[in-house]
């Protein structure tokens, strides 16, 4: 459910006509519904009431512009971070050191040491190694770090190649065989506090079954623990839950989602904590761009738009689908291909499509791209950095500028030696 939905014949955001939006700030541009996050992050939470403790931080790396965590931490969500940059942001947008989650498979000494320092609520340690040396670290701060280990339970989460996380074969975690060793050893150390276990096995997951299984093994390995008398408090079960990208397309629900945690987590008595990111940020944005010209094609026609996979990678990096509507449809459609000005054949965002008609000069939309979107944006081509705009009601802002090529260019030098 989202509110993005035409009004007098135009996609309005909200109460906000995106071309009103697309006049003022030019296109490319994503525009963000606070409402739609407001109600993802409503109904997300509610899918957990039946779960005694609760904590939820969002994957920041979804969607990590400042607004979009301000906006979260005013509901009352953490932040799952996997850098510094992305914890200052968090901190910026008001989220409790407390609160946040540092997840990540190659935390530097620096950003360990900084995140000590800012008195982190978790670290999701990836492996024996990084334990050892957050310890030191914590130990020579005259701190203690707060901890859960990630586990890898060797689960496939039948999802895309390049977004799985939980089998063997990915680099997450650590070995679920040599998880209770590793927890044992790292319990022992000054400067850490064990409190707990975590998993995610990927993204977009259209499928219970998998995370049932790893959660599972989980609990398994949880009782293991506590069997040998170590304190499993916590319980981090990650993020993963996809979203549609098709009109139409079924996916489990949060509420199905929750059903199926307050089934495998009966009777853990641990806090149970979530690092959703798509399923609250996905269908809040949409990236607003502009037919360039409609070319003639072989088979069927190519609809040059102004967005590109610089500014949307996610269909040339995973092929990944995402919905192409008119701002102001017809009623009529036409089988197209969809492409960006990008000087390669992966800047594609649909093949043999049949979209709404567009013609040249006419504004469009991609659905589904509040989550992997701008934050995946590069300037590729020299082309800008894209936009961001918050909708809320009647009103609207930009919450990211866009960053011109004279920008960039002006930050890079020749050498006095090349001149
Ligand atoms: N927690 C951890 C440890 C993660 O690695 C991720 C995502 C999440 C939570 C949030 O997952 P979500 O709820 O958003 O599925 N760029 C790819 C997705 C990469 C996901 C990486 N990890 C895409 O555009 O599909």
């Amino acid at each position: 459910m989202n509110h993005f939905e035409l009004i007098d014949g135009e996609l309005h955001a909200e109460q906000v006509a995106l071309g009103a939006i697309a006049r003022e700030v030019g296109t490319p541009v994503y525009v963000y519904s606070r409402a739609t996050f407001e109600r993802h992050a409503r109904v997300f939470r509610e899918a957990f009431a039946a779960l005694p403790k609760v904590h939820i931080a969002f994957a920041v790396k979804s969607n990590p512009n400042l607004a979009v965590l301000r906006l979260l931490a005013k509901q009352g969500y953490g932040a799952d971070v996997v850098s510094e940059g992305e914890m200052n942001r968090a901190l910026a947008a008001g989220m409790p050191a407390a609160d946040i989650v540092f997840s990540g498979v190659g935390k530097t000494r620096d950003e360990l040491t900084a995140a000590v320092r800012a008195g982190i609520g978790q670290f999701n340690l990836e492996s024996e190694e990084e334990g050892e040396e957050l310890a030191a670290i914590a130990a020579s701060l005259g701190k203690t770090a707060t901890c859960a280990l990630r586990v890898n339970p060797d689960v496939d989460a039948r999802t895309h190649a390049k977004i799985s996380t939980g089998k063997a074969e990915n680099k997450f975690g650590v070995a679920y065989d040599r998880a209770a060793g590793i927890y044992a050893r790292l319990s022992a150390l000054p400067g850490l506090a064990m409190r707990g276990l975590a998993v995610h096995i990927g993204s977009q997951i259209s499928d219970l079954e998998p995370s049932r299984q790893a959660f599972l093994k989980m609990g398994a390995l949880m009782n293991a623990l506590r069997v040998e008398g170590y304190a499993v408090t916590h319980m981090d079960l990650g993020g993963g839950l996809g979203v549609p990208y098709k009109p139409g397309e079924q996916l489990p629900t949060p509420a199905e989602y929750g059903a199926m945690v307050a089934e495998v987590t009966q009777g853990w008595n641990a806090t149970i904590m979530f690092e959703p990111g798509r399923v609250i940020s996905g269908n809040a944005g949409v990236l607003v761009t502009e037919v360039i010209r409609v070319k003639q094609g072989t088979s069927a026609p190519w609809v040059v738009v102004d967005a590109a996979m610089n500014d949307l990678a996610r269909p040339a990096m995973y092929d990944a689908w995402h919905d192409f509507a008119a701002v102001r449809p017809t009623g009529e459609t036409m089988v197209a291909n969809v492409v960006g000005p990008i000087c390669e054949s992966s800047d594609t965002f649909a093949k043999n499509r049949e979209i709404d008609v567009v013609k040249a000069g006419d504004l469009a939309v991609f659905g589904t791209a509040g989550a992997y979107g701008a934050t995946m944006a590069n300037t590729y081509n020299s082309r800008a950095l894209v936009p961001e705009v918050m909708v809320d009601g009647d009103k609207w802002a930009l919450v990211a500028n866009r960053i011109e090529p004279a920008t960039i260019l002006a930050a890079e030098q020749v050498p006095d030696w090349l001149v």
